[in-house]
C-alpha cells in the first residue's frame, strides 16, 4: 500500500523521536512491501520561529489533505512569553481541533518487563494494569472562550448533547471490544457540564446493555487510579480530566515516555502522537525514549491503514527489545543496558521480523 503521511517533529525532543519512529516506519514498508510518503509540517515553536505563526493554514492542509499525521512533540521556555493565541501548544489544538479528531485514545498498560519502574507498590501492579482513557478532545475547556479584563482572567467550559454523545459512543464501543466496563468521569456533583455528561452517557447506555456503565468523580478517579487500578477497563472523560489523568495513569506504568495515542474523528485520517511534552531539558542529548513515538506509529498502521500484522510486529519488538535488557534513562533500573534514543531506535528495528 501507498501511504501519505505528514510529519511533523515539532520543538525539544520531538525531531529526535520522530527520527527513530520514521526509521521504525521504513523498516515496516521494506518489509512487508508499502510505501511511506513523508511530507514535513512545520508546527509549535519551530512555525512561530519561521512563519511567525505555530500553525500556518498551508500546514494544516498538508495534515487534513495527508493519510494520517505522525507527531514528536511541541512548546518550550523559549515561547513562554508570547501571547496566548500565538503559543506553540495552540498549534497542536488548532491542529487537532482542524483535523475533528474529537476521539483520543491513550492506553495505560503495565510492560511486564517494567514492572519494577511503576512507583505503585508491587501488590497493587500485580494485580493488573490495562486500561484505557478515551479523552474528548475538541470541546470543553480547552476551547471556550479565554480572555483577561484587567484583573480577571475568563475560561468558558462548554459540552453540547451531541459532542458528548459521539465520544460517549466511542466509549462504549471500545469497552465493548475490550472487558465491557466503562468508568464515566466527571465532577457532577459541582458541573452543570458535567451533570449533562452524567445524563447523556446514561440514556446511551440502553443501546450498549452489554457493557455496564459506572460514574465517577473525577477526584476520586484520581485517587482510585493509584489505590486500586486493576478496577479499570475504559474510562471516559471530557477534555481537560483527560488530560491529567492520562497523566497519572502514564506514570503508573513506568514512564511517560512510553505511552503513545491516537485522536480519530469522522474519517480514518488519524493524528498520533506520545503523550509526554517537548522535554526542552533533555532536547539535543540523544536520551529521550523514543517508544511512545513508535507506538503511535504502530497504532496508525492498525487503526488509520489496517495493517494489524505491521502493528504488531512493532509492539513485539519494542517487547523483544526491552526483554533483551536495555532501557533508556527514564526506565533505567538496575542490572539493565543504558541505551540512548538512537540506539534504542536501532535495536527495535533489528527485532522487527515479519511474523
Ligand atoms: C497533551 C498535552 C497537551 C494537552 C498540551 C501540550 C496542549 O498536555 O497532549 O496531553 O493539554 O492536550
Ligand atoms: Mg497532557
Amino acid at each position: 500500500m501507498v501511504k501519505n503521511i505528514a510529519v511533523i517533529r515539532g520543538d525539544g525532543i520531538g525531531p529526535e523521536i520522530v527520527n527513530e519512529a520514521l526509521k521504525v516506519l521504513d523498516k515496516v514498508a521494506e518489509l512487508y512491501g508499502h510505501t511511506f510518503n513523508y511530507t514535513d509540517v512545520d508546527m509549535g515553536g519551530c512555525a512561530i520561529d519561521k512563519h511567525g505563526d505555530p500553525l500556518p493554514e498551508s500546514e494544516l492542509n498538508k495534515c487534513v489533505k495527508s493519510d494520517s499525521v505522525l507527531l514528536g512533540a511541541v512548546g518550550g521556555n523559549k515561547w513562554n512569553d508570547v501571547p496566548g493565541n500565538m503559543r506553540p501548544e495552540k498549534g497542536l489544538l488548532r491542529l487537532r481541533a482542524g483535523m475533528g479528531v474529537y476521539s483520543n485514545n491513550r492506553p495505560a498498560k503495565i510492560w511486564p518487563q517494567l514492572a519494577d519502574a511503576s512507583p505503585l507498590k508491587k501488590s497493587i501492579v500485580d494485580e493488573g494494569i490495562d486500561f484505557i482513557i478515551v479523552r474528548e478532545l475538541i470541546g470543553g475547556i480547552y476551547f471556550g472562550e479565554h480572555k483577561t479584563v484587567d484583573d480577571t482572567a475568563i475560561d468558558v467550559l462548554t459540552y453540547s448533547e451531541a459532542e458528548i454523545e459521539r465520544i460517549g459512543r466511542i466509549g462504549f464501543e471500545t469497552a465493548r471490544k475490550r472487558n465491557k466496563k466503562l468508568c464515566s468521569v466527571e465532577k457532577s456533583n459541582v458541573l452543570d457540564s458535567s451533570r449533562l455528561w452524567r445524563k447523556v452517557m446514561h440514556l446511551l447506555a440502553k443501546e450498549y446493555p452489554d457493557v455496564e456503565l459506572s460514574d465517577m468523580l473525577v477526584d476520586n478517579c484520581a485517587m482510585q487510579i493509584v489505590k486500586n487500578p486493576a478496577q479499570f477497563d475504559v474510562i471516559v472523560t471530557e477534555n481537560m480530566f483527560g488530560d491529567i489523568l492520562s497523566d497519572e495513569a502514564s506514570m503508573i506504568t513506568g514512564s511517560i515516555g512510553m505511552i503513545p495515542s491516537s485522536s480519530l474523528g469522522a474519517t480514518t485520517c488519524g493524528l498520533y502522537e506520545p503523550i509526554h511534552g517537548s522535554a526542552p531539558d533533555i532536547a539535543g542529548k540523544d536520551v529521550a525514549n523514543p517508544v511512545g513515538t513508535i507506538l503511535s506509529a504502530a497504532m496508525m498502521l492498525r487503526y488509520s491503514f489496517d495493517m494489524n500484522e505491521e502493528a504488531d510486529a512493532i509492539e513485539n519488538a519494542v517487547s523483544g527489545y526491552l526483554d533483551a535488557g536495555y532501557r533508556t534513562a527514564d526506565i533505567m533500573s538496575e542490572g539493565m543496558t543504558l541505551v540512548g534514543c538512537k540506539q534504542c531506535g536501532d535495536l527495535i528495528i533489528n527485532h522487527i521480523k515479519k511474523e
